[in-house]
């Protein structure tokens, strides 16, 4: 490794680590190795290759010591042709070995990289809602990349840089203690005239990083979230762009501030460093000449030292950060961990069952829920903020009962907040009550299988989110197996094959990041379609609140009844024409439900329903107006 490489390396070590002084964690060194297991074999061949590089490193110093040597002392021109040859061989040798070991070293480094990503990303996909609706995305991609990429730098880094440095090291310093120890002593010396103001200027340097490491996270998760479409539409709408881009203006001038700082505190420790080694070197062959002259020491003698102080410093410099490297590697790791140890709350019981054939019905029995509080499901790191809230959620659902008969349709209604999405993310547990049960077919859904939730229960979401991707793509999201017959059949019957058929690329247009190129009455059908393809027995649909013009209403409508057909509905209604549908209606009022009956029966009890009827269907130019 060239002395300047290794120089970056250890202000960059210094740099980054000052912060985690922590002592090592016996447990994470045991994950660690565990991760690395599967490479052990590549790993010992790298250590093998690593102590062949250091023997012939110092190998050639001493043949140069021998040419000066046989030079001096005369003897015949073979012994020097066939040193140099031996040095030519060396050379060549050192270069294949340097190569194989980079190689090994890659795949190691890229094998962990892609053993912890693919850990993480299956970890991550498996947690719980709450968790994704307390991370910010981009703090969780930051860990995903970042991080994942720290421990694996850190790890090849600490392989290649301290078991190489360690091996060459003792090797170049026992040679030259061999040739002259009190040459080799006075050369030392100069080493901490060096080593400790590059410290100092390291703890300094690590405090500029950090800072920039934030503004970069900060600009990052700024640019993720305001140039989504419905993040710029708010800006637009609402917000001070000119205000925006000072503040970004003001964190980006900061990193370049903090950039050409780090840049000359870099180059000034590689010029000191590179002017210890010329000082130590105009010592050795100071002192090496005057041996040389009172006839202590041969002349050869003296170019094998200088030669060796040359490779003496790159790896002693480099193990003064060694310790820094580790602890670095230690929390890239932690960190790493931090999020592999998050406890899914939710996950599929071990018997997990099945339901079987025909239609099912939906029951809740006094079912208590309050959303579960941040410690439980998230980390502080990846909110952005500085501790969790450890409250507990208020109780959402206070003793929630109700069934749906199986093929039936039960509407709720209520006012906004009430609890009625929150029903809804239980059937397909996106959440566990706290206490009472949901049940599907009789069966509790704590004791269904991930899959024949998901085979069973079809819902639409309130916002009916779409990815930016193809039409095609987002429905075949509910059943990859699904014809071309079946997309037009699926999209036919939430009245969108004209549109489909009239957009550019058909099947395969884009439909914009969350689907922001279609209208909101569209986007809603393009939800019913993936619906209907899936076929569940169970649907779920939380009305989307936006309002909808006539033609769409009706649409729409004629979409939801294909829906609904045969199937056992929990319907979030916002809707007249829904709510009259429903076998079932269920007014929700701040997490109970408060009055139950048919829309005849509860228009003739005259109580919240008939208020909410009132107030937001009977005008019939208001019918598609949120109720509540
Ligand atoms: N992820 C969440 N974490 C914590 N509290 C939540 C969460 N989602 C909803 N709540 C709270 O739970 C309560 C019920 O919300 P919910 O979404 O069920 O209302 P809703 O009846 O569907 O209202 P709307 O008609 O406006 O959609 C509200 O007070 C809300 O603030
Ligand atoms: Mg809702």
């Amino acid at each position: 490794m060239s002395m300047e490489a290794t120089a970056w390396t250890q202000l960059h070590n210094v740099m980054n680590a000052q912060a985690d002084r922590r002592p090592f964690d016996r447990n994470t060194l045991r994950r660690i190795a565990a991760f690395a297991r599967p490479h052990r074999r590549r790993v010992a061949l790298f250590l093998v290759l690593s102590v062949a590089t250091a023997l012939l490193a110092v190998a050639t110093p001493v043949l140069a010591g021998r040419v000066v040597n046989a030079i001096v002392t005369g003897e015949d021109g073979g012994t020097v042709t066939r040193l140099s040859l031996l040095i030519a061989v060396i050379a060549v040798a050192e270069a294949a070995l340097g190569l194989v070991g980079r190689w090994l070293s890659a795949n190691l480094g890229e094998g962990l990289i892609l053993d912890l990503r693919t850990a993480v990303f299956d970890h991550v996909q498996r947690m719980p809602i709450a968790f994704f609706t307390r991370t910010r995305t981009g703090a969780l991609v930051s860990r995903l990349n970042n991080d994942v990429i720290g421990a694996q730098r850190a790890f090849s880094n600490t392989l290649s840089g301290v078991v190489s440095n360690v091996v060459t090291l003792l090797l170049t310093l026992g040679v030259m203690l061999s040739i002259s120890w009190q040459i080799t002593a006075l050369a030392l010396v100069l080493l901490p005239v060096f080593v400790l103001p590059a410290r100092r200027m390291g703890t300094r340097m690590a405090r500029l990083q950090r800072e920039a490491a934030a503004h970069n996270a900060a600009m990052g998760t700024r640019m993720t979230e305001r140039f989504s479409a419905p993040g710029a539409t708010l800006i637009k709408l609402f917000g001070r762009p000119a205000d925006e881009s000072a503040e970004f203006a003001a964190r980006a001038g900061r990193v370049r501030d903090i950039g050409v700082r780090t840049a000359m505190a870099q180059s000034a420790f590689i010029t000191a460093l590179t002017l210890v080694s010329a000082l130590a070197l105009a010592l050795v062959y100071g002192l090496g000449g005057f041996y040389a002259l009172r006839g202590q020491l041969d002349a050869g003698a003296v170019v094998s030292l200088a030669l060796l102080l040359t490779r003496l410093y790159a790896p002693l410099t480099a193990l003064a950060g060694a310790r820094v490297e580790v602890m670095s590697a230690l929390v890239s790791f932690e960190r790493v961990f931090e999020v592999l140890d998050l406890k899914p709350l939710i996950e599929e019981k071990p018997d997990a069952r099945t339901i079987p054939e025909g239609p099912v019905s939906v029951e809740f029995d006094d079912v208590r829920f309050g959303y579960p509080s941040a410690d439980k499901v998230s980390l502080a790191s990846l909110e952005d903020v500085a501790a969790l809230d450890t409250r507990g959620g208020s109780e959402v659902l206070r003793g929630v009962s109700f069934r749906a008969e199986p093929g039936r349709t039960v509407a709720l209604v209520g006012s906004s907040g009430a609890g009625k999405s929150t029903i809804a993310q239980l059937l397909p547990r996106l959440y566990d009550t706290d206490e009472g049960s949901v049940r599907i077919g009789g069966i509790d859904v704590r004791d269904l299988s991930a899959d024949t939730l998901r085979d069973t229960l079809g819902m639409v979401t309130q916002d009916g989110h779409l990815f930016h991707e193809s039409v095609r793509a987002n429905l075949l999201l509910a059943r990859p197996e699904s014809t071309e017959e079946d997309l037009w059949d699926a999209l036919r019957r939430s009245r969108l094959d004209g549109l489909v058929a009239s957009l550019p690329d058909g099947l395969d247009t884009v439909v914009g990041e969350r689907g922001y190129r279609l209208s909101g009455g569209e986007r809603q059908r393009l939800t019913i379609a993936r619906l209907l393809l899936a076929r569940q027995r169970v649907v779920i649909l939380d009305e989307a609140t936006a309002h909808l013009d006539n033609t769409s209403e009706a649409a729409v409508q004629e979409a939801l009844t294909e829906a609904l057909a045969g199937r056992t509905a929990v319907v979030i209604a916002h809707r007249l024409s829904t709510v009259r549908a429903a076998d079932l209606i269920l007014v929700v009022e701040d997490g109970q439900i408060v009055e139950r009956g048919t829309h005849e029966e509860l228009l003739a009890a005259g109580g919240r329903y008939e208020e909410l009827y009132t107030t937001q269907f009977e005008n019939p130019g208001t019918q598609a107006a949120e109720l509540g």
